[in-house]
């Protein structure tokens, strides 16, 4: 399968490179803002980067999903070394942080609530919904040419609740929710799976940085290391997307699939 992962790096992203690259019946590529993004927030990212990219199946493209040249130069390459033939795409690329630079690196906003400057918003909000949308109207229209095509969008549980301090991220995650439900029901007919899947916390590098930001109860969550109500490994959402876009998993679409722990029950 040709699969093509965004925002892949670091964090989550690249570690679902590290599982799917495993078959060598899978050709992966993945796309990052910049190469600096890689150690954003640790070396650690860097090295796993670099030894995956040694696989003979793993190939790496730079670009901003939220720039319309470097999405055409990204597309056009994608197509290039697909040959037209795009079966999966994982729309990994976002985060809760704003700024705008080309390491994709940042705090929280310290306003981050329903008074959040408009500036931190938007950066936020297209950081989370744009940059799905963006590749994926260049990804649509091959994928309904070729009757075939497995989508998986990524939100978060933080869509599901009413949480004040992510404002921006909440709506922008939860707009991702309704996009996958819009796009499941139009590409049927195409023979194209459109999946959602809404991690709980997870492991990565920039949520260990965020953390720092956190308050104390939910600095709290990650010392719990069985059952429930835990933090989860990358390994833990990686496996759930291997699910998604697996032969066993054809019989989903328009499906979100909260992967936390329970983190989102009764809250
Ligand atoms: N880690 C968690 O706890 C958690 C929980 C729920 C959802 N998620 C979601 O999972 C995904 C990965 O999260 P992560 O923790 O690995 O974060 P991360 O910040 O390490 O990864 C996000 C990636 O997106 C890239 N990116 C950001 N803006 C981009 C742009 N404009 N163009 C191209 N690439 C861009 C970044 O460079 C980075 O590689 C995100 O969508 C995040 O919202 C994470």
């Amino acid at each position: 399968m040709n699969i093509l992962i965004t925002g892949a790096s670091r964090g989550l992203g690249l570690n679902h490179t590290k599982i799917l690259s495993k078959s060598n019946k899978n050709k992966i590529i993945i796309t990052d803002i910049s190469e600096q993004a890689s150690d954003a927030f640790s070396s650690k990212d860097r090295l796993n980067l670099k030894h995956i990219l040694s696989k003979k199946n793993v190939s790496i493209i730079y670009g901003d999903l939220n720039k319309k040249g470097d999405v055409n130069n990204l597309f056009d390459k994608i197509k290039t070394i697909f040959k037209n033939k795009i079966d999966c795409i994982i729309c990994n690329a976002g985060g809760d942080i704003p700024g705008n630079n080309n390491n994709a690196f940042g705090n929280k906003p310290k306003q981050n609530d329903y008074m959040i400057s408009t500036e931190e918003f938007d950066q936020i909000f297209k950081r989370n919904f744009n940059t799905s949308m963006n590749i994926l109207k260049k990804i649509i229209p091959i994928m309904k040419k070729n009757k075939y095509g497995k989508i998986v969008t990524i939100s978060s549980i933080n869509a599901l609740s009413d949480l004040s301090n992510e404002f921006a991220y909440s709506i922008s995650k939860k707009s991702i929710i309704h996009y996958t439900k819009i796009l499941a029901r139009d590409l049927k007919k195409y023979n194209i799976q459109v999946n959602c899947i809404c991690p709980g916390p997870t492991l990565t590098t920039r949520f260990i940085h965020t953390l720092k930001q956190r308050k104390k109860d939910e600095k709290n969550i990650i010392k719990k290391k069985k059952g429930f109500d835990r933090v989860a490994k990358p390994d833990d959402i990686s496996n759930i997307v291997k699910f998604v876009i697996s032969k066993e998993a054809e019989i989903f679409t328009g499906q979100i699939l909260v992967a936390d722990y329970g983190f989102s029950i009764g809250r």
